[in-house]
């Protein structure tokens, strides 16, 4: 069976006038379904440049990218879009919560970009809410939840389209240590459902919640 995320040789450069600012240098992974694996580094050394790539939100400049066995890196937008959104939650540091747009709305989005049909996408939204403990909160808009409370309405957005892979940037970046522990507890749980974790962090407290761990060094994987 093929890794869910093969990297072969990648590469990602800005251009800066007439220099080239070399951000991933060399990057080789592999990363299999059903994996908890964390991305650490320090401020700059390229973490977010690279999920950014696993993502498909990015291209990277060279090397070649496999998921789950196809070559990605060089399929058009709408095509990498649609894996995208078949296959990928993402969390990120700030929540990118709509403003104005219930719990229960928010969660609702990604099904209607992929097609579900009204009463199949509202009852698994509620459901996606509920297993983050929000299924009381379901019409409140983000200033009338905590911060806590509306990381969890970006991870029940991240679940709802049953994603293969979960894709976490600094997701515990703006919660207390408590919360932050609850939001890694809630990744252990939909690991042990079967879903590819990869978290981002530069805390070595969340870093101990994954089971390998990848080291990342201006733009070299080190470890
Ligand atoms: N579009 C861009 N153009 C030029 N340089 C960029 C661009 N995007 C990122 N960079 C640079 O690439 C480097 C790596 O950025 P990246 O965001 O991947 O780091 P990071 O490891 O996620 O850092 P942090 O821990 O602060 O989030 C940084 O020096 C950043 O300034
Ligand atoms: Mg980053």
């Amino acid at each position: 069976m093929s890794p869910l995320i093969e990297m072969h040789n990648i590469t990602k450069s800005y251009k800066l006038w007439d220099d080239e600012l070399k951000i991933l240098k060399w990057i080789n992974i592999e990363i299999n379904k059903g994996e908890f694996v964390s991305i650490m580094g320090q401020s700059g050394s390229g973490k977010s440049t690279l999920m950014n790539i696993i993502g498909m939100l990015d291209n990277p400049s060279t090397g070649e990218y496999f998921f789950e066995g196809k070559d990605v890196s060089h399929l058009t937008d709408d095509d990498q879009g649609m894996i995208r959104r078949e296959n990928i939650g993402f969390i990120f540091q700030s929540y990118n919560l709509l403003p104005k747009t219930s719990a229960l709305n928010q969660v609702i989005m990604p099904l209607i970009y992929q097609g579900v049909g009204k009463k199949e996408r509202t009852e698994r939204a509620i459901e996606a809410l509920k297993k983050v403990g929000l299924g009381e909160k379901l019409n409140n808009m983000p200033n009338e939840m905590s911060w806590w409370q509306q990381q969890r309405v970006s991870v029940a957005r991240a679940l709802v389209t049953n994603p293969v892979l979960i894709l976490a940037d600094e997701p515990t970046g703006a919660l207390d240590s408590k919360t932050g522990a609850e939001m890694m507890e809630l990744l252990v749980e939909l690991n042990k459902e079967g879903r590819t974790i990869v978290v981002i962090t530069h805390e070595h407290e969340i870093d101990a919640y994954a089971e390998r761990h990848i080291l990342i060094r201006d733009g070299n994987i080190v470890k």
